[in-house]
């Protein structure tokens, strides 16, 4: 799919990985809808952004309520008619164990439901004929990798992933679905991380660093404009999920 003029929504674009994804597709010349909860000068950054090299707009909306996601989709409607392409990266991971219920319920609502509902927002307004979907997931959601530490968050992410592929299936041809599950991407969300938790991850990985937000971008990208694949979800991990032999 060629993206230029195609409308692509970002979700938590005010902010690291969903901020670099939005710049990305501006890029390619797509129409970009900037989703921001509460930080509107990053959603304005974006903006100006994305304005050096295509055009876009800011919409803010807290897509753990129906309400807002629904006033989000009418706005859109109204400026540019529909949305061809949803990436869903907005999301806030919780630290908890097994038994922090608290963690739990916020995690399902927070990482699980906004991409849930905001995907239902997105099939109900009927747009182009070829559309795509790119949510962001993690590594922590898969099984060798999955974290106990944030015990909630990998186990939503894990379902994030299998709800790439069932909606895959469900709707076919017309909406290709994958997902990017990125490894440590050094954002905003890593700020207060001491130099040696820092240095510990990075050598954890092989390529020696922290992925740029701007290297889950590429890989956001590549799959929406890709028209054979549906169902994925690939990693972009610097190699971290990797077992190294002894
Ligand atoms: N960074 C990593 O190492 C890493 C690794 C794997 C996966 N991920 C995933 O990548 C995605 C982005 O993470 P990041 O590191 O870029 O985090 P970040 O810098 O903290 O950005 C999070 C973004 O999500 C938005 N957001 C959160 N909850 C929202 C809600 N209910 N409604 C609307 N927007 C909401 C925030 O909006 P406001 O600031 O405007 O409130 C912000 O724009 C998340 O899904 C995360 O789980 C990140």
């Amino acid at each position: 799919m060629n993206l230029k003029n195609k409308r692509v929504l970002v979700t938590g674009a005010s902010s690291g990985i969903g901020q670099a994804v939005a710049i990305a597709f501006a890029e390619r010349g797509a129409t970009v809808l900037i989703n921001y909860r509460s930080n509107k000068k990053g959603a304005e950054e974006t903006l100006k952004a994305v304005e050096k090299h295509s055009t876009g707009r800011t919409y803010k909306a807290d897509l753990m309520k129906d309400a807002d996601i629904a006033k989000m989709f009418r706005a859109i409607k109204k400026d540019v008619g529909g949305v061809d392409i949803l990436v869903n990266n907005a999301g806030d991971a919780g630290y908890g164990s097994l038994f922090d219920q608290k963690t739990w319920q916020y995690q399902y609502e927070s990482i699980l439901m906004t991409t849930v509902r905001t995907t239902r927002g997105f099939l109900k307004l009927k747009s182009g004929s070829q559309r795509r979907i790119v949510n962001i997931t993690s590594f922590y959601g898969n099984l060798p990798t999955a974290n106990p530490d944030l015990f909630a968050y990998s186990v939503m992410k894990g379902a994030l992933n299998t709800f790439t592929a069932t909606l895959a299936k469900s709707l076919g041809k017309k909406v290709l679905v994958n997902a990017v599950a990125p490894g440590w991407t050094w954002t905003p969300a890593w700020n207060g991380t001491s130099k040696a938790e820092k240095r510990a991850h990075e050598k954890a990985t092989v390529i020696g660093r922290f992925i740029e937000p701007k290297e889950i971008a590429q890989a956001a990208v590549a799959l929406a404009e890709n028209d054979a694949i549906t169902g994925q979800v690939l990693v972009v991990d610097g190699g971290a999920g990797l077992v190294r032999m002894p």
